[in-house]
């Protein structure tokens, strides 16, 4: 019996064996059917969590996504998880935690059979639309501890006439396979993914992923819209990611580095 924090719906322990590491790994997952955000519950249940506890919810009320932006999160079997983080990367690699985690998702969705992209830093692209979204939050618990939250968002099931009510294009996966998804299956690929590379970053600079992240890079060699502090988009020739994940564009005056 596990005691869970709050009200959790359920706990259960995910038996992992990922090919690469064939030692089983234990999990604990914490489900809800309904939440506001599960990065919210991680973040306010943060002391009673365990490092690499995950939260998992079918339906989000209150969805969050980067800039501000909602994340719209109903109940049609996606993926809604947010992971706490304890074991932290050195400070200057935690910029990198969900552009590592952008390859981790990118090579779940590769396994099944389909060739996504990276839209830089963090957006998981098919087919130009946007299938998968993760929102990175670091902070100090109430009792002072460095942690992160990783939520990372996923259209599995999401059906055409939902997705027509964004407003930005996206996709899901099983419109992508033509056949509905099985949600765990997909869990089951990409969690030993994610601890995989997180464990990498933990202990190797983000120029060890350099090569498989600017492989999922597809627009390198094209234009890119970038957003400036003035909240102004500028369209830029994106020439490559830097060794700290930066990107490389040329301007109308030289080339200049951009920060995510
Ligand atoms: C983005 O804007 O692209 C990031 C979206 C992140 C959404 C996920 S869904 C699970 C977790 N809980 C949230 O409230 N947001 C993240």
């Amino acid at each position: 019996m596990i005691d869970h924090p709050n009200s959790a719906d359920s706990c259960e322990l995910l038996q992992i064996a990922d090919k690469a590491s064939p030692q089983a790994e234990q999990f604990r997952i914490f489900r809800f059917r309904t939440i506001d955000s599960t990065s919210e519950y991680a973040r306010t249940n943060s002391d009673a969590l365990d490092d690499w506890d995950l939260i998992l919810a079918e339906e989000q009320t209150k969805g969050r996504g980067r800039h501000g932006r909602k994340w719209f999160s109903p109940p049609e079997d996606n993926i809604y998880i947010s992971l706490i983080l304890k074991t932290l990367a050195p400070r200057e690699r935690l910029k990198n935690l969900s552009q590592v985690a952008s390859i981790s998702i990118a090579d779940t969705i590769s396994e099944l059979g389909l060739r996504p992209a990276i839209k830089w830093p963090n957006d998981i692209l098919l087919s130009n639309k946007k299938i998968s979204g993760i929102l990175c939050e670091t902070f100090s618990s109430p009792q002072k501890k460095d942690c992160a939250v990783l939520g990372i968002g996923m259209n599995v099931n999401m059906s055409e006439s939902s997705l027509s009510a964004l407003e930005i294009p996206a996709t899901s996966l099983s419109i992508a396979l033509g056949k509905p998804i099985d949600k765990n299956s997909v869990l089951k690929l990409l969690i030993p993914k994610l601890r995989r590379d997180l464990i990498q970053l933990l202990n190797l600079p983000f120029e060890s992923f350099l090569s498989r992240y600017s492989s999922y890079c597809h627009f390198l060699g094209g234009r890119f819209l970038v957003s400036g502090d003035d909240g102004i988009k500028r369209e830029y020739s994106a020439l490559r990611i830097n060794s700290d994940g930066s990107l490389a564009v040329r301007t109308e005056s030289g080339e200049k580095n951009i920060y995510a």
